[in-house]
């Protein structure tokens, strides 16, 4: 059969059909169930997160434009070149939990370096919450039990997670992770994270910290353990108990 000819009568399968559908649903239903499938196609796959509270909330100890900046101009890069780098191999129904443990599917570096950027900032927004009045912010419930359980006290969990990410060399993230059970301080370097079949610790994260220079450097300059020690002030640990609870 020619080429002319076979995409006749595909055209004129499709036309029927099309019309077909028209008699049976209406035409008001088909053009609503065009405009739907034209809005998903023109969705993008990866979105930028609003933040659950305004720029300057944080303050004083994460400050309004480096908030404003890390948000907008940072995350938002590695969302936007998600975008632009569709991958035949990401299953894209899947939550972002999900992409980043299998990561090693998914083999680029720039999948790996902007799937984990988008996550990991994700997940540090949610992690964080507004302390304006400077109040004692310590964990309690499980996660606290679970802290005192496997650092012996809260006061060793601190100096253990401030050591660990002080040291980061160059740019990279500490984690308070779950594996097996039990809680456990690890880092990685760049924007890789503790899901990811890479080498290294892995586990399920519970609290995240961003110890890249855009995260501290306007306010902090070369001060990382300052911004680290204020970190503790505005830790939402609600949050991070219902990371540690849930599976
Ligand atoms: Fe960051």
């Amino acid at each position: 059969m020619s080429d002319n000819r076979r995409d006749f009568l595909k055209k004129g399968t499709l036309l029927g059909l099309s019309g077909l559908a028209s008699t049976l649903l209406g035409k008001d239903k088909i053009d609503k169930l065009e405009e739907m499938s034209n809005q998903l196609e023109n969705t993008p796959a990866f979105a930028l997160p609003k933040l659950p509270y305004a720029y300057d909330a944080l303050e004083p100890y994460f400050d309004k434009q480096t908030m404003e900046i890390h948000h907008t101009k940072h995350h938002a890069a590695y969302v936007n070149k998600l975008n632009e780098t569709p991958s035949t191999n990401i299953d894209y129904m899947s939550n972002d939990e999900v992409k980043c443990t299998h990561i090693d599917k998914y083999w680029s570096a720039v999948i790996r370096n902007n799937l984990g950027g988008h996550y990991n900032h994700s997940l540090f927004w949610t992690l964080l919450k507004p302390n304006p009045k400077g109040e004692a912010n310590l964990p309690s419930g499980k996660i606290a039990e679970a802290i005192n359980k496997d650092f012996k006290s809260f006061e060793e969990f601190k100096k253990e997670f401030a050591e660990k990410s002080t040291k980061i060399f160059g740019s990279g993230w500490c984690w308070l992770i779950k594996q097996e059970g039990k809680l456990k301080i690890v880092t990685t370097p760049n924007q890789d994270n503790p899901l990811m079949k890479l080498e290294g610790e892995r586990g399920k994260p519970v609290l995240a910290l961003d110890v890249w220079e855009h995260a501290y450097y306007l306010k902090y300059q070369n001060k990382r353990a300052d911004y680290i020690n204020n970190w503790w002030n505005i830790i939402n640990w609600d949050q991070a108990e219902k990371l540690y609870t849930t599976k």
